[in-house]
């Protein structure tokens, strides 16, 4: 089959969070399974200054019509992998910024040109630079016209650009509306405008229009395909979800274990395996000193890695600070986002450097030494879409602290409730809940035997991303 990706994140050119790594390893899976995969991307600076991107060749340009201006791209075009190409829509007035959708906490004021803009350059590659695909696979409410847009584009033309299309969403949190004057920039007919298309309360919604036109719709879980019928989960598209419950399926993430492997690993500095997990301690160590604190330390190391933002639990963490505070344990947090927990967390940091390390940058070699040198790994979710952090950490034997939400729910079963088969602590989204967890991954590490026990458990349960693509196959072929 050939499948074309859009997608506005890709691991290892650019990454705010897991759609870069879902995109990556579902495309580099499919093409090794011998279909012909492409993926598309915006020319985000990260995308330009990455090393592989010298070696990418320019392969057409394109005039792509916005309103009433006509405005040019070019198309560059890559080889990642046999059978898998990567193609980069450059516009630099557009896409050439230090973030790809914003600074701090605010989004650029162009955002609904920039991926408009994106979704017709997406629809003139399939047309112009003969890539007619039979699935076009759209990522999130950055590509949410595309559907749309291609049908529009194959009325016009009168030709089938590609048989079937796809909407997966990641997170329905993040929906892309607009004014309604934006509208204008798709060119539809006004007719589009409505409650059954991109209309949403007066504005234009994008991943609504993705809901409304794609052929199918997926997300990243079974819990979170069941979760986002309803009001609390459903962010405002419940209605529409529901409209299309026969279209909707919840197929779980994998992980990439070429790149996320505490065997192999690079960017930790030693390797380690179920049976042998001496590398782990040399992880720890590595992780104590980077973060100024005792190497000689022997208690608990609990570690976060996430986009600071309210999805993730911060508040719940906030209202258990006296916990990490009391005890002798140690916290470290990599994440960057919102400026109130940045803040909220550079005190506690400030007050207390013997228990938490805070880092707010993005450094994704930090990532990996958090996830190998922790004993547990919290991720309090008040929403989890799918979460791959909880699976990073089981393969690194590092113990997830998690809450009953979407993937989460899906990945890690508690140690209590499945004395045989638990692999983590669950816990509900509140905070009376989150600290007696939090008790009982104190009394856990007090067990050794039983820690390590569970340890080896999560290591040796299989992410890999082979089921999930395999399930997006059968789907492509029921499409087609
Ligand atoms: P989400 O996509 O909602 O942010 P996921 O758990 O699916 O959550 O994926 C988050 C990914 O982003 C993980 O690979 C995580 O390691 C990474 N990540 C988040 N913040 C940072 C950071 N500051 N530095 C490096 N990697 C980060
Ligand atoms: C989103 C979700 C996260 C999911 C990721 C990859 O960013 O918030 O839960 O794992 O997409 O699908």
């Amino acid at each position: 089959m050939k499948i074309v990706h859009a997608a506005s994140e890709l691991f290892p050119f650019v990454k705010t969070g897991g759609l870069a790594d879902s995109v990556a390893s579902q495309a580099k899976s499919l093409a090794a399974f011998g279909h012909d995969v492409a993926v598309v991307l915006p020319g985000y600076r990260a995308v330009l200054d990455h090393p592989d991107f010298r070696a990418a060749k320019e392969e057409l340009e394109l005039v792509v019509e916005m309103g009433d201006d006509d405005l040019h791209c070019g198309i560059f075009s890559l080889k990642l992998a046999p059978r898998l190409t990567l193609y980069v829509v450059r516009r630099d007035e557009y896409y050439d910024r230090r973030y790809p959708y914003g600074l701090g906490n605010r989004d650029y004021d162009d955002n609904a040109a920039r991926f408009v803009f994106f979704d017709k350059a997406i629809v003139e590659i399939l047309r112009l630079a003969g890539l007619k695909a039979d699935v076009v696979h759209c990522h999130d409410w950055q590509t949410g016209l595309v559907p749309v847009l291609l049908r529009a584009a194959e009325q016009r033309h009168g030709e089938t650009l590609a048989i079937g299309t796809v909407m997966t969403i990641h997170n329905i949190a993040f929906q892309g509306v607009y004014p309604a004057r934006d509208f204008a920039l798709t060119n539809l007919p006004e007719d589009f405008f409505t409650i059954e298309g991109l209309e949403y309360y007066g504005q234009m919604s994008m991943l609504k229009a993705g809901l409304v036109f794609a052929d199918r719709i997926t997300t990243v879980s079974p819990t979170y395909a069941r979760e986002i019928r309803t009001e609390k989960f459903g962010c405002g598209l419940e209605g529409v979800i529901r409209a299309r419950a026969g279209d909707l399926v919840g197929l779980l993430n994998g992980i990439d274990t070429e790149v996320w492997n505490p065997a192999t690993d690079r960017l930790i500095p030693a390797n380690y395996t179920p049976d042998d997990l001496s590398g782990k301690l040399a992880c720890r160590r590595e992780l104590l000193r980077s973060c100024g604190f005792d190497t000689k330390f022997e208690g608990p190391i609990f570690g976060m890695v996430c986009r600071l933002a309210d999805q993730k639990g911060l508040d719940l963490i906030l209202a258990c600070r006296d916990f990490f505070i009391q005890n002798d344990v140690r916290l470290v947090i990599l994440g960057r986002g919102d400026a109130r927990y940045e803040q909220a967390l550079r005190e506690i940091a400030n007050k207390h450097p013997d228990r938490l390390a805070l880092s707010t940058s993005l450094d994704e070699p930090m990532s990996h030494l958090i996830e190998a040198g922790s004993d547990f790994f919290l991720m309090p979710s008040i929403f989890e879409p799918c979460g791959l952090n909880q699976m990073y950490s089981l393969h690194y034997g590092t113990v997830p602290i998690v809450t009953r939400v979407g993937g989460l729910a899906d990945t890690v079963a508690d140690i209590e409730e499945n004395p045989a088969e638990g692999t983590g602590i669950v816990v509900e989204p509140e905070a009376a809940s989150l600290r007696q967890g939090l008790k009982r991954a104190l009394a856990l590490h007090a067990d050794q035997a039983r820690m390590f026990e569970i340890i080896g458990r999560g290591m040796r349960r299989d992410f890999s991303w082979t089921y999930a693509a395999r399930a997006y196959e059968a789907l492509y072929r029921d499409i087609i």
